[in-house]
């Protein structure tokens, strides 16, 4: 019909790149789909909602994961917020990885004895995805739905730390078979504790585990992974410089968490009390204020009246004054017409005896 399409230099060389994009884009799709079988509307409208749609923080209780590389003081610091968050009036319930369940207990063993070495990488994160499946089954998502405050030593970033940044596995893949193993439960908060590997070392007490005794390189990999993480998501990490004194470290946690820890049920108890405190209090200080303004109207009023009175009686003296001047004033003028009567009757008679 009437229809012109001017395909110019420009136009052209756009509609060639778009042209040339689109097999890429298809390429690019297929091959990094990693929720095939979901259509790809779903796929973008979750995108857009900006939640990775597998992931869900717990609805009830508060979930704590304590993370870092051995030796960076974990186990003190779980205990040290555990007590404290206890003393608040919650339930805490305190745990570990692996080994925090039965079945957990036969596979740490199996993970951390130095026989195990030469297990497949990913075996070795299996089974610490299977031990954290167990845990999060069994221990994690009854507490927190009973409310309680459950801290973990260590969860799924270790994995994604040791399987995937030491044992360079892949760590999205890593993340998403343990996102499988916890049906996605995230923690509200995780504290990282980020130490040296060369300093964690000088803390070592015992003789140490099958990952302890990795090379250096492979605990600084360690590191990076979780600091990596730790930056993917500042809103719900704590980094912590570990190599502080441990109650530096307590002191830094426990400031975040006054943020973002829910109220225990005696402290919304206590809350109200102050509350109502503090309305008594304003009450009586109202009623006070209002006794005070009253008296001193009173004492103004009292004040002005005798004012008053005082000026009256002023007005009162001055009244008299002046009549007692004019009393003064008419006597004084009587008794000069009565000498002048006096002094016209005395030259009269001797006027009279003159003649
Ligand atoms: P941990 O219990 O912290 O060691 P310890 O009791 O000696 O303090 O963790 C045991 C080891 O398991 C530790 O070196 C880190 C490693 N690990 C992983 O490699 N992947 C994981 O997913 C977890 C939870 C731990």
């Amino acid at each position: 019909g009437d229809l012109v399409f001017a395909h110019g230099g420009a136009a052209f060389t756009y509609m060639l790149a778009g042209a040339l994009l689109l097999p890429v884009a298809v390429l690019v799709l297929v091959r990094t789909d990693d929720r095939q079988g979901v259509p790809l509307r779903v796929d973008l409208r979750d995108a857009l909602r900006g939640a990775d749609p597998d992931e869900g923080l717990s609805e009830s209780g508060f979930f704590i994961a304590v993370e870092g590389g051995d030796g960076a003081g974990k186990s003190t610091q779980v205990e040290a917020l555990a007590q404290w968050i206890r003393d608040k009036g919650h339930e805490v319930v305190v745990t570990r990885e692996p080994g925090a369940t039965s079945i957990g207990q036969r596979l740490r063993s199996i993970l951390l004895d130095v026989s195990t070495a030469g297990i497949s990488h990913r075996s070795e994160a299996l089974l610490y995805a299977a031990d954290r499946a167990e845990h999060v089954d069994g221990l994690v998502r009854p507490a927190l739905e009973r409310g309680a405050v459950v801290i973990t030593d260590r969860y799924i970033d270790s994995s994604v730390a040791y399987q995937g940044g030491g044992r360079e596995l892949s760590p999205t893949e890593v993340a998403r078979i343990n996102r499988w193993a916890t049906g996605g439960l995230v923690p509200n908060l995780t504290v990282l504790l980020d130490i040296a590997p060369e300093t964690a070392r000088e803390r070592f007490t015992e003789a140490p585990d099958r990952l302890e005794s990795e090379p250096p390189e492979f605990h600084e990999r360690v590191r990076a992974g979780f600091l990596a993480l730790a930056a993917a998501d500042p809103g719900r990490y704590l980094v912590v410089d570990a190599g502080q004194d441990a109650a530096v470290v307590t002191t830094a946690v426990r400031h975040r968490l006054d943020q973002i820890l829910p109220l225990s049920e005696q402290e919304v108890r206590a809350q109200e009390e102050a509350r109502r405190q503090a309305e008594e209090e304003r009450k009586r200080r109202e009623a006070e204020e209002a006794a005070r303004k009253a008296e001193e109207e009173r004492q103004e009023r009292e004040r002005q009246e005798q004012l008053e009175r005082l000026r009256r009686e002023e007005e009162e003296r001055k009244r008299r004054e002046i009549e007692e001047a004019k009393r003064l004033e008419a006597e004084r003028e009587a008794e000069l017409a009565r000498q002048r009567a006096e002094e016209a009757r005395r030259q009269a008679e001797e006027e009279r005896k003159r003649r």
